[in-house]
């Protein structure tokens, strides 16, 4: 670990461990009346890597401004780190650094121009400032980019400079609105590995994307919201079992129409559907046991030729889960 990171990983948290990073009870919002938050309940541990997941519209940015003490809730309430974040605002904004979905950039200024002003803001003394804007743009990997403007970097490079800048007052919870939207690949994964770090160094990090799998590898814990509500939360891994809510499988038989004749009449399948050749199975419930297809098949006088689970996609279960019913 570099001396950069060692800085930053040495700071001893404020709040006593058994305090989470984040609990939201039962917080709405409303915009004229329009409901974008609508009874949200959650709690994010310390050190996770929070995935906060939702199509356009669903109320992710309603719920980052709102623990960034930016918007103040309608009803229910937000503690970061044990305060409160409209009673205790101010003692908020210096545990968190909040990266809006859109931040204004500073073309003509030099990077380390734009770091310095961010750290004089957060009152940090003209004699420790270089220090800190050094080791900030060592942790995002943009040392090599101190003198240059602004404008001049790349997309992936200013969002980098985006994260330096919300590090700079050492807060211990980050607040990362769709800080991926827009990059190439390639930045992507750069912006991924310095999370990870974070996150290894014991910052609390909650990152929002309406991209479900660019979230699966990257964190440990994430929650679903759709039209302002909670629809899940938990690990990652829990998602497809919790969320999905039909078992597919894909058969292909000859003769096929024999093959969707049987299967059409099994009280354990409830649609088929013919695509490239293979019948899409879809079964009444998860708990059935797809081997009586097979039986039924076979009895039936079909050749079971392929036979196979559906393996469906993390984006699918969002997609199925999310029915696209937002903006
Ligand atoms: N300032 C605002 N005035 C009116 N409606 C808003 C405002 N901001 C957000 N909304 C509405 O609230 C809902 C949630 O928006 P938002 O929190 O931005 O969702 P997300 O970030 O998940 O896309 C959307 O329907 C959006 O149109
Ligand atoms: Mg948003």
């Amino acid at each position: 670990m570099s001396d950069a990171n060692l800085k930053f990983a040495a700071r001893e948290a404020s709040a006593p461990p058994s305090i989470p990073a984040v609990q939201i009870h039962d917080l709405s919002r409303t915009y004229g009346n329009m409901t974008a938050l609508s009874g949200l309940s959650l709690t994010v541990n310390r050190a996770d890597l929070f995935g906060f997941i939702g199509s356009n519209g669903a109320g992710k940015t309603t719920t980052l401004r709102i623990l960034a003490t930016f918007l103040t809730p309608s009803s229910g309430r937000a503690e970061v780190l044990g305060h409160d974040v409209v009673r205790q605002a101010d003692r908020v904004r210096h545990l968190i650094g909040y990266m809006p979905d859109f931040f204004g950039v500073y073309k003509d200024m030099e990077v380390t121009e734009y770091l310095d002003f961010f750290g004089a803001c957060y009152k940090i003394p003209a004699a420790a400032r270089e220090k800190t804007v050094s080791d900030v743009l060592e942790l995002v990997g943009l040392s090599e980019k101190k003198g240059a403007l602004i404008g001049a970097l790349s997309r992936g490079m200013q969002q980098r400079l985006g994260l330096a800048r919300v590090l700079i007052h050492d807060p211990q919870l980050l607040l990362l609105d769709e800080p991926a939207s827009g990059l190439d690949p390639r930045a992507r994964i750069e912006m991924m590995a310095i999370l990870q770090e974070l996150q290894r160094m014991g910052k609390t990090i909650i990152i929002s994307s309406h991209i479900l799998s660019e979230l699966q590898t990257l964190c440990n814990r994430c929650a679903i919201i759709e039209r302002g509500k909670l629809i899940y939360s938990g690990p990652v891994q829990g998602v497809r079992e919790q969320m999905s809510e039909t078992r597919v499988m894909w058969v292909r038989a000859t003769p096929e129409a024999t093959a969707l004749h049987l299967l059409q009449q099994c009280p354990a399948v409830h649609h088929t559907e013919v695509i490239e050749g293979r019948i899409k199975v879809t079964l009444v419930s998860h708990d059935t046991d797809p081997a009586i297809l097979a039986e039924t098949l076979v009895k039936g006088g079909a050749r079971l030729t392929e036979f196979r689970d559906d393996e469906m996609g993390l984006e699918e279960v969002f997609l199925q889960v999310t029915k696209g019913e937002t903006q």
